[in-house]
C-alpha cells in the first residue's frame, strides 16, 4: 500500500493538473504591456490585471476589492488609515491585495501606487467638507492629480467614479465639482471611464441606514425628492466587469431600476422595521440650512449645508448604461430586510415582511 502512495500521488496531480495556456491567456494593452491570466477560476486566478482603487477604504470600495480580489486581480490599496485598510487583506489570495500608504496631495506616494498597474480606479470622494480639504480639493485637484500621473506612467485604464447628478451648473457644491472633476479628468486623461452611480445602498450606506435612525433630516421638501437608487454590489460588479472591456471611453450612467420619493422610502424602512412612522415635522428649508450651518462646529461628521441642498434635488432623469457592463440592477425591495432587520426589536425580529404600496410615481 506504502509503495502504490507516490504513483496515486502522480495520478492525481495528472488529474488536477492547471489547463495549458492559449493565446486567449494573453492580451496587450495600448501601452504595449502584456496582461497574462493563468491559473483556476476564482479566488485563486491570476487575471493578470493589476488594479490600483483609490478610495478603496470607503463603502463601494470595499465591495470592488472584494469582487476583484475573486476574479485573481492583483489590486493595489491606497490607505490613509491602516485599520480602514486591513480588512481588504483577506479580499484576495496570498499577495493579491497591496495596502500602500497614500495622501491625496503627495504626488509621490500616488505614482508609487499606480505605476505598475494597467487600471487605476478613483473613488475618492466625500459627501462634506472638512477643515482639511473641501470638495474642490478632494473631487477637482485630487482627481486631476491621480489621472494626470496616471498618463504619466503608462497606465492604460482610468475610470473616474462621479455621480448621478453631477452638473457644472448644479446649486450643490459637491455635485458640480464633481462635474469639474470629470472635466478636469477628460483633459489629462482623454479615454478615461466616467462612471455616474445614483445614491447606493447597502449595509454601511447612507440613505435606509440612516432613515431608520434620522428620518426627520429625509421629510424635508415634505419627501417629495425623487431619487434612483442602486445597490452597492451591482455598480461594484459593474465597474469589476470593466476592468474586462478593454478601451470604453465616454460616460456609464448607473442609476437604479426606479424612481422613488423619499416619503416611500421612509414608509418602506417603517414597515421593514416594523417601527411606527416618525412624527418629527417637516423642517423648512431655511431652518434645515441654519442648523445644518451651526452643527458644522462639531468635530465629527454631520448633516452639511450641501446635504440640505441635495435633499431638495430631484434625481437625474437619464437612461441607465447597464447592458454596457452587463447587470441588470437590482430593486430596493429585494434588500431591504437584508440591511433593516438589525433596526427591528428582538419581538419582531423574524416577523415577515410587508412593503407598502408602491405610489404612482414609481416609473417600472
Ligand atoms: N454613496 C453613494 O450613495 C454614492 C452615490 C453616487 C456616487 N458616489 C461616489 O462613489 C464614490 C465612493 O462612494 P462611497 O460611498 O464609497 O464614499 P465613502 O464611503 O465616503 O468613501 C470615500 C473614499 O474616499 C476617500 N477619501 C475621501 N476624502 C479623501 C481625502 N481627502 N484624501 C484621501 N482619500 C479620501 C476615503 O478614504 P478614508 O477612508 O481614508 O477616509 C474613502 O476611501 C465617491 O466618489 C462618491 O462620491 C457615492
Amino acid at each position: 500500500m506504502l509503495t502504490s502512495a507516490p504513483n496515486l500521488l502522480r495520478v492525481q496531480r495528472a488529474l488536477t493538473r492547471p489547463a495549458q495556456r492559449a493565446y486567449h491567456d494573453v492580451v496587450t494593452l495600448p501601452s504595449s504591456k502584456p496582461v497574462i491570466s493563468s491559473g483556476p477560476p476564482g479566488y485563486s486566478a491570476v487575471s493578470g490585471h493589476r488594479v490600483t482603487v483609490f478610495g478603496c477604504t470607503g463603502f463601494l470600495g470595499r465591495y470592488l476589492v472584494s469582487k476583484l480580489g475573486k476574479l485573481g486581480t492583483q489590486v493595489i490599496v491606497p490607505y490613509r488609515d491602516e485599520d480602514e485598510a486591513r480588512l481588504l487583506k483577506p479580499m484576495g489570495d496570498l499577495g493579491q491585495i497591496v495596502r500602500m500608504e497614500w495622501d491625496i496631495r503627495n504626488e509621490n506616494q500616488i505614482a508609487e501606487c499606480l505605476r505598475h498597474s494597467d487600471i487605476v480606479i478613483n473613488l475618492v470622494g466625500r459627501d462634506y467638507e472638512t477643515k482639511n480639504f473641501n470638495y474642490s480639493d478632494v473631487h477637482v485637484d485630487g482627481a486631476e492629480r491621480i489621472a494626470s500621473l496616471a498618463a504619466k506612467n503608462g497606465v492604460s485604464r482610468f475610470i473616474q467614479v462621479s455621480h448621478l447628478n453631477a452638473s457644472l451648473n448644479s446649486p450643490s457644491k459637491f455635485y458640480a465639482t464633481k462635474a469639474e472633476g470629470e472635466e478636469r479628468v477628460k483633459a489629462a486623461f482623454p479615454t478615461a471611464t466616467i462612471v455616474r452611480p445614483g445614491t447606493l445602498f447597502g449595509y454601511e450606506d447612507k440613505l435606509l441606514t440612516n432613515m431608520a435612525v434620522w428620518p426627520i433630516w429625509w421629510k424635508l421638501n415634505h419627501g417629495e425628492t425623487k431619487i434612483r437608487p442602486v445597490h452597492v454590489m451591482d455598480v461594484a460588479q459593474a465597474l469589476a466587469n470593466l476592468v474586462f472591456v478593454p478601451q470604453l471611453a465616454g460616460t456609464i450612467n448607473l442609476p437604479g431600476p426606479s424612481t422613488l420619493t423619499y416619503e416611500y422610502l421612509l414608509e418602506l424602512v417603517s414597515s421593514v422595521t416594523l417601527q411606527p412612522s416618525s412624527r418629527a415635522p417637516v423642517l423648512p428649508k431655511a431652518v434645515a440650512s441654519a442648523l445644518a450651518k451651526a452643527s458644522q462646529a462639531v468635530w465629527w461628521p454631520s448633516l452639511s449645508p450641501d446635504e440640505v441642498q441635495r435633499r431638495y434635488m430631484d434625481d437625474s432623469d437619464v437612461v441607465g448604461d447597464w447592458d454596457v457592463v452587463g447587470i441588470q440592477p437590482a430593486e430596493i425591495e429585494e434588500y431591504a430586510i437584508t440591511y433593516l432587520r438589525r433596526y427591528r426589536s428582538a419581538d419582531n425580529f423574524v416577523r415577515p415582511v410587508v412593503f407598502p404600496p408602491r405610489p404612482s410615481i414609481a416609473i417600472n
